[in-house]
C-alpha cells in the first residue's frame, strides 16, 4: 500500500508532467529541459510500478506503452458527427450566405457573423471525457458509430487526459482533428525509405494510418497533433458562441487553432477565405479550405441541419494546387504491357498536400506539344489524389543548352526495340523476356488458348518470378531452373501441387503451332491470326526465315501485323527463347505449309459461301481457310456455288440455296471437311 505521502507525491507529479506537456506540445514553449522532464516521468512510472493502485487513466504514464490490441471495439457517437457541404468558389459561399438568412427569414442585407478557421485535413476524431477525465478517443467511422482508439489518442501529448474543475462534470464530446506536421512527415518517410518500406503518399494518410495501429508504442513514434473546433454531445454545458466554444477549449487546455476569427458579413468572410489561398502553404500543416460557422450558438440550433451536414457551416475549398519546380530529367518507364511512358523527375516540391518528385508526361507527342526538356522549370499540378501531371514550361527559365527530348528507339529495361505504331501514341517494347512485362507475358504464356498450363495462374507466376527461377517462358521447360526441388521450395505449394505442376508444365511440350504462337504474346497476333499464321507456313523457321511482304501476302495479315511479326523475329532476345524452346522439345513439328499446296488443294474448284453468325470463327477467317485450301469464297449464292455454310440466324442466303437445291453445311460440318482435307496426303 502506498503511504500518504507517495499518494501526494504521485498526484503532483501527474499535474507537473500534464503541465509540461502542455507547455511543450499545446502553447509550444518548454518550461523544462527534457533531461528533467524524463526524470519527473520516470519517478512517477517508479512510484506507480511499486504500487499499482496509484495508477489512473488520466496518468501521463498511460500515454505510452498500452500492449498491443487485437482489433478495435466500435464506439458509437452519443451525438452524430457530421460532415461538411463544400463551396468551390465565392459565389458557392455568397449563396451559403443567402441560404443561411433566407432560413433565418433575415433581410438579404443583414450582416451575420461567421467564425471562420482553417480546415485541417487530418483525421476528425471525438473525444469523450467522463467526469472530466478521457474515457475514449474514437475515429469519425460513418459518423454514428467510429472505432474506439483510445489507446493511440492517449499517445497525443496535446490531447488533455483530465480537464480542469470548470469543465462539467458528466459526459461530454470535443470534437477535432489529429494531423501530422509536413515535417514529421518528412522525417517519417525518410526513415522509411532508408528502411527499405514504401512510403505515405500525404501527411493525412500517415495520420490516418497511424491512428489505426494495434501497437499504440507505433502510434507514439509518430507524434501526431491535434487541433479541437466543434462539440459533440453535452448535456451539461452549452457555449453561446462558436468563438466562446474554442476560447473554453483553449482554457481547458486543447490546443485550437490561432488561424481563426469572427468575421461580420459575407465580404469580411470572402476577404478571409481569399488571404489563405496562397499562405496556406507556409503552414506546417496541410489545411484544404476555410470552414465558414455561423458563430451565434442560437442560430446554429434554429438552422439544424439537412440529413449529415449543418446548415450553419460549410468548408470552402482552396482551388487545386499548382507549384513550380525543375525537371532533373527525363525517365522512360516500361509498364506492364511494355508501353513506354516518359515521366519528369523533379526537385520534390509540396503540391496539393503531397510531396511529389515525379509526373507523368504522357507520350513523346505529348512532350513535343508542351515541349519540357531535361533542366526546365515547370509548372504541375495536382488534384485531388490524381498523379500530378506537368501543365507548363517557363520558357523564361530554360537553360541556353537544352535539348529536345527524344524518345528511346530501345527499351530502356531489356534494350529490345521499341516500336511506335502509326495512329498509336505509345511506343512498345517488344522484348520477349522483357523483365518488366514477364510477370503479364507469363500469365499469358500459360492461359487458356494458349500453352495452357494447368495450375500455372498468377500466384504460381509471381513466386516463380520472385524466386527468380524464371526469366522468359521458355525457362518454364528448363530442368535445371523449374525441377521439383525448387518447386517444392516455393509458398503455399505442396510437393504434390509441384509434382503436378511439373508434369503439367512438361504436357503442354509440342502444342500446335498455332498456340505456341499466340503464346509468344506477339503484337497483334491474337489467336485468329495465329492460326493463319501457322497454316499458311507451317513452322515457326519459316516464319521467321519470312519478309514483311510474304507475312503480308498472308490471309488476314495486313501490314502492321507483318511488320509486327517481323520486327518481333528480328530480336535477339526472340532468338534466345526460341533456340531455348527448341532445344526443350517445346516447338512442334514443322508441317508443310498449306500456301504450297494452295494449287491443286483439297476445295479446287469448289465454292463456298458463308452465310448467318459462325461460332468459331468470323466469315474472313472462313472465307481464309477455303482459299487457303484452293476454293474460292463468294459472298453470293448462285447455282455455281457448291455449299453454303450456315451459321446462327442464317435468312435469305439459306433460303436461296434451299431454293437452288445447294447443298447447306453446318459450322461443323464445314469444319470436319477441312479437317478431312488437311489429312489426305
Ligand atoms: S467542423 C458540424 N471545423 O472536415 C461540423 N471540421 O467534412 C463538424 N475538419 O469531418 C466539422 N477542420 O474532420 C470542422 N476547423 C474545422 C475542421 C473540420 C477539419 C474536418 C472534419 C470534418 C470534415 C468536414
Amino acid at each position: 500500500m502506498a503511504t500518504p505521502k507517495q499518494e501526494a507525491r504521485a498526484a503532483h507529479l501527474r499535474a507537473e508532467v500534464e503541465q509540461h506537456n502542455y507547455a511543450y506540445y499545446v502553447l509550444d514553449q518548454p518550461t523544462v529541459s527534457d533531461a528533467d522532464y524524463d526524470r519527473l516521468l520516470r519517478e512517477l512510472q517508479e512510484l506507480e510500478e511499486s504500487s499499482p493502485e496509484l495508477q489512473t487513466s488520466d496518468s501521463p504514464t498511460q500515454r505510452v506503452g498500452a500492449s498491443p490490441a487485437a482489433d478495435f471495439e466500435p464506439h458509437p457517437h452519443l451525438d452524430l458527427m457530421l460532415s461538411l457541404d463544400n463551396a468551390f468558389s465565392e459565389e458557392e459561399l455568397r449563396e451559403f450566405d443567402a441560404r443561411v438568412k433566407r432560413f433565418l427569414e433575415l433581410p438579404p442585407e443583414e450582416d451575420l457573423e461567421y467564425e471562420c478557421e482553417l480546415k485541417i485535413d487530418g483525421v476528425g476524431c471525438s473525444l469523450t471525457y467522463r467526469n472530466r477525465v478521457l474515457a475514449v478517443g474514437a475515429t469519425r467511422g460513418d459518423g454514428a458509430t467510429g472505432e474506439n482508439i483510445t489507446a493511440n489518442i492517449r499517445t497525443i501529448r496535446s490531447i488533455p487526459l483530465r480537464l480542469p474543475e470548470s469543465a462539467p462534470d458528466g459526459e461530454i464530446e470535443i470534437r477535432g482533428e489529429v494531423y501530422l506536421s509536413r515535417s514529421e512527415f518528412l522525417r517519417i518517410n525518410a526513415e522509411r525509405e532508408a528502411a527499405g518500406e514504401a512510403p505515405f503518399v500525404n501527411p493525412r494518410n500517415c495520420a490516418a494510418g497511424s491512428l489505426r495501429q494495434l501497437d499504440s508504442n507505433i502510434t507514439a513514434s509518430r507524434r501526431l497533433q491535434s487541433f479541437t473546433y466543434s462539440l459533440g454531445a453535452s448535456p451539461d454545458w452549452r457555449p453561446a458562441s462558436q468563438k466562446a466554444l474554442l476560447d473554453t477549449l483553449q482554457d481547458w487546455h486543447f490546443r485550437v487553432n490561432h488561424e481563426r476569427t469572427v468575421c461580420r458579413g459575407i465580404e469580411e468572410t470572402l476577404a478571409f477565405c481569399e488571404s489563405w489561398v496562397e499562405r496556406r502553404h507556409d503552414l506546417d500543416y496541410d489545411a484544404d479550405g476555410v470552414v465558414v460557422k455561423v458563430n451565434s450558438w442560437e442560430l446554429q440550433d434554429r438552422l439544424g441541419r439537412v440529413s449529415r451536414s449543418p446548415r450553419w457551416a460549410i468548408a470552402y475549398k482552396f482551388p487545386a494546387e499548382q507549384a513550380t519546380t525543375v525537371v532533373r530529367d527525363i525517365l522512360v518507364q516500361v509498364g506492364r504491357t511494355g508501353v513506354l511512358t516518359p515521366v519528369a523527375d523533379m526537385e520534390p516540391v509540396f503540391v496539393g498536400g503531397v510531396m511529389v518528385s515525379r509526373a507523368t508526361l504522357h507520350n513523346e507527342d505529348e512532350i513535343a506539344r508542351k515541349d519540357v526538356r531535361p533542366g526546365d522549370t515547370v509548372v504541375i499540378q495536382r488534384a485531388g489524389d490524381v498523379i500530378p501531371e506537368v501543365v507548363s514550361v517557363v520558357l523564361e527559365k530554360r537553360p541556353p543548352e537544352s535539348q529536345p527530348f527524344e524518345m528511346p528507339t530501345h527499351c530502356p529495361v531489356c534494350g529490345a526495340d521499341a516500336v511506335r505504331e502509326p495512329d498509336e501514341a505509345a511506343s512498345r517494347c517488344v522484348g520477349i523476356a522483357c523483365p518488366a512485362q514477364l510477370r503479364r507475358r507469363l500469365e499469358h504464356f500459360a492461359s487458356r488458348g494458349a500453352m495452357d498450363i494447368d495450375g500455372l495462374g498468377p500466384a504460381q507466376v509471381e513466386q516463380l518470378i520472385a524466386q527468380s527461377l524464371v526469366h522468359d517462358a521458355a525457362d518454364l521447360y528448363d530442368p535445371e531452373r523449374v525441377n521439383l526441388a525448387a518447386l517444392s521450395g516455393l509458398e503455399r505449394l505442396a510437393e504434390k501441387s509441384a509434382q503436378n505442376l511439373l508434369e503439367a508444365i512438361a504436357a503442354t511440350k509440342g502444342r500446335p503451332l498455332e498456340r505456341l504462337l499466340f503464346a509468344l504474346g506477339i503484337r497483334h497476333v491474337g489467336e485468329t491470326v495465329a492460326r493463319q499464321l501457322a497454316q499458311a507456313f507451317g513452322s515457326v523457321e519459316r516464319i521467321r526465315a519470312a519478309s514483311v511482304e510474304e507475312l503480308d501476302a498472308g490471309e488476314g495479315i495486313g501490314p502492321i501485323i507483318a511488320e509486327s511479326i517481323h520486327t518481333f523475329f528480328r530480336q535477339d532476345e526472340t532468338d534466345d527463347v526460341l533456340e531455348k524452346l527448341t532445344r526443350f522439345g517445346v516447338l512442334p513439328e514443322p508441317k508443310e505449309p498449306l500456301s504450297a499446296a494452295v494449287e491443286g488443294g483439297a476445295f479446287a474448284g469448289r465454292t463456298f459461301v458463308f452465310t448467318g453468325t459462325l461460332e468459331t470463327m468470323g466469315r474472313a477467317e472462313a472465307e481464309a481457310m477455303v482459299r487457303q485450301r484452293g476454293g474460292n469464297a463468294s459472298r453470293s449464292v448462285s447455282s455455281r456455288t457448291s455449299y453454303v455454310v450456315a451459321g446462327e440466324k442464317a435468312g435469305s442466303k439459306r433460303r436461296r440455296a434451299e431454293q437452288l437445291g445447294v447443298p447447306l453445311l453446318t459450322e461443323a460440318e464445314f469444319l470436319e471437311m477441312v479437317r478431312q482435307a488437311d489429312a489426305s496426303p
